[in-house]
């Protein structure tokens, strides 16, 4: 039988999709009664789906709003109305919504996307051009009206493509339009969408731009990707996707979570992944946060350039205090001591490249009152020989017994 996949998958940092079953296997056999995982910085999700697809029961939370959306959405919500809205995409209804109401002032832009998209399939296309109708088409954010014309607005030929503006602000109107539980998904798989066609390498805080033939090209054909396509295979994958039994989200800072009594402690281990580093992910994520919450926001203002910051990113960011070198040691004591507080099992993943040492790590695990023990697994990047490289690092999976 093959392994379900997980429906909403993301291209997501720190993601521990590679090592989700090693996770989960070290988990059980350190916990063996474990019967419930709170995922408490749930991320993708790649964990909750490992455990899930155990049969555990789970409780998955993260402070991002996209992250919780998709949570939400995979774990959560019931699919029973799921099959209209895969009919309605596959009829190929969204195409008759896209130029509808006020993004209707994108059509002459859309044609000219169209016709270098044509070019570069078929050998005609000028760079040069193409670079001159990013600049000139780039959005103009003040110029939104607020009907659903919110991608169009911010981010065409920076982050997405016209088209792809076009078709993630109306699947966002369809949203509006359908039931509480289908506008959840419809969001997730957007959201799962985003990452795989963003104009970008991995993460969403920089864009990539036209600056020869060969970029160009490239962004042009990144850019003919289907939004659309990509919504619809997620929710095809969604509607035969298995809940645990007793499942739950939240999108709450950790310690409200570690506050509150989910499972029977004696059966239940708490999973944390946080932020390995300086990285916000509420900055590699922006767009997606704005994309679940859609609520047109300031974007930050670059003084030297007189003009709002290149990257476009909102300016109510959400930080991290597992980011910041002068607090992360303090919310580690902080999780651990709150944990144990609550009779709780833990088990925290954090890698060799991090902001603390695993020794660091121990002494203030040890200190709130755990027992602990160290996993470790090497994680090499693709295409690499037998010769450890900079990119190469030690996933650390802790181990903390709580005696009760
Ligand atoms: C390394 S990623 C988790 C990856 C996840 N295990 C996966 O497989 O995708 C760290 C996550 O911690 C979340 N996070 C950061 N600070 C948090 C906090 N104070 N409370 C809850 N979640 C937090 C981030 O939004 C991010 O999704």
């Amino acid at each position: 039988m093959t392994k379900t996949s997980f429906p909403l998958p993301m291209q997501y940092l720190g993601s521990k999709q590679r090592i989700a079953s090693w996770v989960v296997d070290e988990i059980a056999k350190a916990f063996p009664g474990t019967e419930n995982m709170v995922d408490l910085m749930s991320g993708s999700g790649a964990i909750a789906h490992e455990a899930s697809m155990r049969g555990w029961n789970i409780h998955a939370n993260d402070i991002q709003p996209y992250s919780h959306q998709v949570l939400r959405s995979a774990f959560e919500t019931p699919r029973e109305e799921l099959q209209e809205i895969v009919e309605w995409l596959e009829e190929g209804a969204l195409d008759g919504m896209i130029l509808c109401g006020d993004r209707s002032r994108a059509e002459a832009a859309l044609l000219e996307e169209d016709q270098f998209t044509a070019n570069a399939y078929e050998g005609t296309f000028d760079w040069r051009d193409y670079s001159q109708f990013c600049e000139r088409f780039s959005g103009r954010y003040s110029g939104a009206t607020g009907n659903y014309d919110l991608f169009l607005a911010y981010y065409p030929n920076t982050y997405f493509g016209v088209r792809q503006c076009l078709e993630i602000d109306a699947i966002r109107e369809k949203a509006a339009q359908s039931s509480l539980d289908n506008a959840t998904h419809l969001i997730a798989a957007l959201i799962s969408g985003l990452t795989f066609v963003a104009s970008t390498t991995t993460h969403l805080a920089q864009f990539l731009k036209p600056t020869s033939h060969s970029t160009a090209l490239n962004l042009i054909k990144r850019r003919s990707q289907s939004v659309q396509g990509h919504v619809l295979e997620c929710l095809k994958n969604l509607i035969n996707y298995p809940m645990p039994d007793i499942t739950s989200t939240s999108n709450a800072p950790f310690q409200a979570v570690l506050a509150e009594r989910i499972f029977d402690p004696t059966k239940t281990v708490v999973y944390a992944d946080p932020p390995y580093f300086k990285e916000h992910y509420s900055r590699y994520y922006h767009v997606l946060d704005t994309l679940a919450l859609y609520d047109y926001p300031d974007l930050t203002f670059n003084n030297r350039l007189g003009s709002v910051t290149v990257g476009r990113y909102r300016s109510d960011r959400i930080v991290s205090d597992f980011g910041l070198r002068s607090k992360v040691a303090d919310t580690f004591q902080q999780m651990f001591c709150l944990a144990w507080k609550n009779d709780l099992q833990m088990a925290l993943s954090y890698a060799s490249t991090s902001l603390l040492s695993a020794d660091r790590i121990i002494d203030l695990a040890e200190s709130a009152g755990y027992e602990t023990e160290l996993r470790q697994i090497e994680l090499r990047h693709s295409g690499q020989g037998q010769v450890r490289t900079k990119s190469d690092v030690t996933e650390y999976l802790f181990l903390l017994r709580h005696a009760h």
